[in-house]
């Protein structure tokens, strides 16, 4: 990771070490560390968005109030903040994936995989971007789903098949095979909720869209594996910065609570639809 780096990661790299805080943290301690909490951070980052779109769903129960809500919300600073989520989003996801390309399928070429996260990172935020500023493409939803979750049960199949062979944990390896379902799924949910603005923000386009069957299914797997990938990645996040047993013990069951909490509430309104 502190070899010589060149193209738009050595770009990149040399605009984060502008941070002096990053710089002597990557200095001190290496760039792999500076890059596990940055995939902590924008881990944490999605954890709250999660928990506020659950929220913002929960609206969908009364389309006035709900239709309202997304009028207020419809300008340009709004839209900005939606778009910069892209990017926790997709850091997140592509260096999650590298990861599990480093543990699991021996890929160790650090550079060449930092120079990927990097470059598709940059494609994903810009293309998302434009579809935005567009905001008129259509496709179908059951198209769209299909594909993407057929996409996410081929990576789960591939994950599986490797996780199984390892000694961890069970709950280590549910991480990196909910991980593996949730690539193509979140990355897929927040393109296609971009294509046309009507799409995520039109209460009866999205009530249609989650009253179908096919797609209730795919939304009640989304859910579990969402809030599992979550409540799993704060126990380990709490487990790892609190050093007093008790202190630890409490917080862990407090974002259990929280995390089981929301999953109850997104079940319901998935089935509730
Ligand atoms: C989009 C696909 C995703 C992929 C590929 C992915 C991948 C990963 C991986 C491999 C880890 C384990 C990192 C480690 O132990 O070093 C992890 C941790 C974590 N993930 Fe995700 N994740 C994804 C989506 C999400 C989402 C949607 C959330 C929040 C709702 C989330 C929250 C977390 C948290 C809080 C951790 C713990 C961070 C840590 O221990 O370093 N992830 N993720």
């Amino acid at each position: 990771m502190n070899a010589r780096l060149y193209g738009v990661e050595g770009y990149l790299i040399s605009l984060l070490k502008r941070s002096q805080t990053l710089s002597y943290y990557a200095s001190s301690r290496g760039w792999g560390f500076v890059m596990a909490w940055a995939h902590r951070v924008a881990g944490l980052l999605l954890v709250v968005y999660v928990l506020f779109h659950i929220v913002t769903l929960t609206g969908l129960q009364e389309p006035a109030r709900f239709s309202a809500k997304m009028a207020f919300l419809d300008n340009v600073f709004f839209a900005f903040l939606e778009w910069t989520l892209a990017v926790p989003v997709i850091f997140h996801a592509l260096n999650g994936i590298r990861l599990i390309l480093y543990e699991l399928f021996g890929v160790r070429d650090e550079k060449r995989m930092l120079r990927w996260v990097f470059a598709l990172s940059a494609l994903y935020v810009c293309t998302l971007g434009l579809f935005m500023a567009l905001g008129n493409q259509h496709i179908s939803a059951g198209v769209f789903w299909l594909t993407t979750a057929l996409a996410a049960l081929l990576v789960t199949g591939g994950v599986c098949d490797r996780v199984w062979q390892t000694q961890n944990s069970l709950g280590w390896k549910l991480q990196r095979v909910s991980a593996a379902f949730l690539f193509p799924m979140v990355c897929g949910h927040m393109f296609f909720m971009h294509l046309n603005a009507k799409a995520g923000h039109d209460v009866n386009t999205i009530l249609e869209r989650m009253s179908g069957m096919g797609i209730r299914v795919i939304d009640f797997v989304f859910v579990v594996v969402i809030f599992f990938h979550a409540g799993f990645g704060l126990n380990t996040i709490i487990g790892d910065t609190v050093e007093n047993n008790r202190l630890r013990t409490g917080i862990k069951m407090a974002s259990c609570f929280v995390v089981l909490v929301f999953a109850y509430v997104g079940l319901r309104l998935v089935a509730n639809i």
